[in-house]
């Protein structure tokens, strides 16, 4: 196959991305020139954070009614923002998965309706691929790289060898780790998504005060857990009931001091790992380290990774916050850099609510369903 990132090809190209995975319904329109760069034309995403806010997550229905009432506004207004019509584009991609049947089932449909009355080649998009590319489209890095993917639904150490080309090195065992950020935010009392409330929390916190576990340091193999250090915030948050401010404040700075701290451990493996790759496989010569996914919006996680990464000759490379989240821009270029390399698929193509990207991964020992 052709690589990407060696041997760009072909005319400039409009693509169109839809991504109504989980609960952002998006809509967004980039340029794929045929030097490899990308822009971003258009960038349309709705939360429908509001819509989940009574029921403490997201409600797999309420997503995708509310993803089936705006997205063909999102895509009028994605469209008119990029100044184009739909007889500009040269593709069309949706999120496939993986993610909540009911929202993929949305996407895809309007994405091959538009494919199919318009003669357009669809791309299916692995969302997390789309995730794990975002960084060629914002900052023109190619792969070979060391990837950290960390969202609400993955925690993943991967080498991206190209598009459509992945070897999983790490994963959780359980809990995601913007999962355990959504959790501790909830036993906390603070609102969804958790993420940004724990980091707003924790800026005014003592991250020393509470003594947490840092799940799996040392560990052989780089993977994840975040199951424990949860419920050990629980029984901390449970001992000193009921909460003041302060406590709050500290529970948060605790816990995200003790997640800086495994992940960086964990990363640090991974950096052996690739560097061991680096000595059978001449033609990997960068030592590039990337992160993405909702997590990598933290600031102190960016920050300390960004250290350790300077500390072991490593270069670290981050989405803008602003795209780290769920949007359709990344699904756009995924789908774009899909196609340059002839990638497309049939109108037939299924929604996949678990996908992997790595296949050939065995199960991390230990693991649950989301390995
Ligand atoms: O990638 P994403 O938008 O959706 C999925 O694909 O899952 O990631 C969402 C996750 C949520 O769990 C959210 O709490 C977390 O990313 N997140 C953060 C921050 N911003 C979003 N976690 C920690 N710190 C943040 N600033
Ligand atoms: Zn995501």
């Amino acid at each position: 196959m052709p690589s990407v990132s060696q041997s760009p090809k072909g005319p400039p190209l409009l693509s169109l991305g839809i991504e109504t995975s989980c609960d952002e319904t998006a809509a967004a329109v980039i340029l794929r020139e045929p030097d490899g760069t990308g822009k971003i034309l258009s960038n349309i995403v709705r939360s429908q954070w509001n819509d989940h806010l009574p029921y403490g997550g997201v409600v797999p229905e309420i997503a995708a009614r509310a993803h089936v009432e705006c997205l063909d506004d999102l895509i009028s207004v994605a469209l008119k923002e990029a100044g184009i019509t739909l007889d500009d584009l040269s593709c069309v991609s949706a999120a496939a998965g993986p993610g909540l049947i009911g929202g993929l089932i949305v996407g895809l449909m309007s994405a091959k309706a538009i494919a199919l009355s318009k003669n357009l080649p669809f791309i299916a998009v692995n969302h997390l691929e789309a995730h794990a590319l975002t960084v060629g489209l914002t900052q023109g890095i190619k792969p070979p790289y060391l990837l950290l993917l960390a969202s609400g639904g993955h925690t993943q150490l991967l080498l991206v060898h190209d598009v459509d080309n992945y070897t999983r090195i790490g994963t959780t065992i359980d809990d995601a780790l913007g999962e355990a950020f959504d959790k501790t935010a909830k036993l906390l009392g603070l609102p969804q998504p958790g993420g940004p409330a724990v980091e707003t929390q924790a800026l005014h916190g003592d991250p020393a005060r509470f003594k947490l576990p840092r799940p799996m340091r040392g560990r052989q193999q780089p993977h994840f857990s975040f199951a424990g250090l949860k419920t050990a915030v629980r029984q901390r948050a449970t001992e000193i009931a009921p909460l003041t401010e302060t406590d709050i404040q500290d529970l948060c700075a605790s816990f995200q001091a003790a997640v800086v701290e495994s992940v960086q451990d964990r990363c640090m493996r991974a950096f052996e790992i690739y560097e061991d790759l680096m000595k059978e496989r001449l033609e990997i010569t960068g030592k590039i380290f990337v992160i993405a996914g909702g997590v990598a919006a933290n600031q102190k996680l960016r920050g300390s990774l960004e250290e350790l990464a300077q500390s072991r000759g490593f270069t670290l490379h981050a989405p803008p916050i602003s795209l780290c989240g769920d949007n359709a821009a990344m699904i756009a270029w995924a789908g774009a850099q899909r196609f340059a390399l002839g990638l497309n698929d049939d109108l037939a193509a299924p929604a996949r609510p678990r996908w992997p990207l790595d296949q050939n991964a065995p199960a991390a020992i230990g693991a649950g369903v989301k390995a």
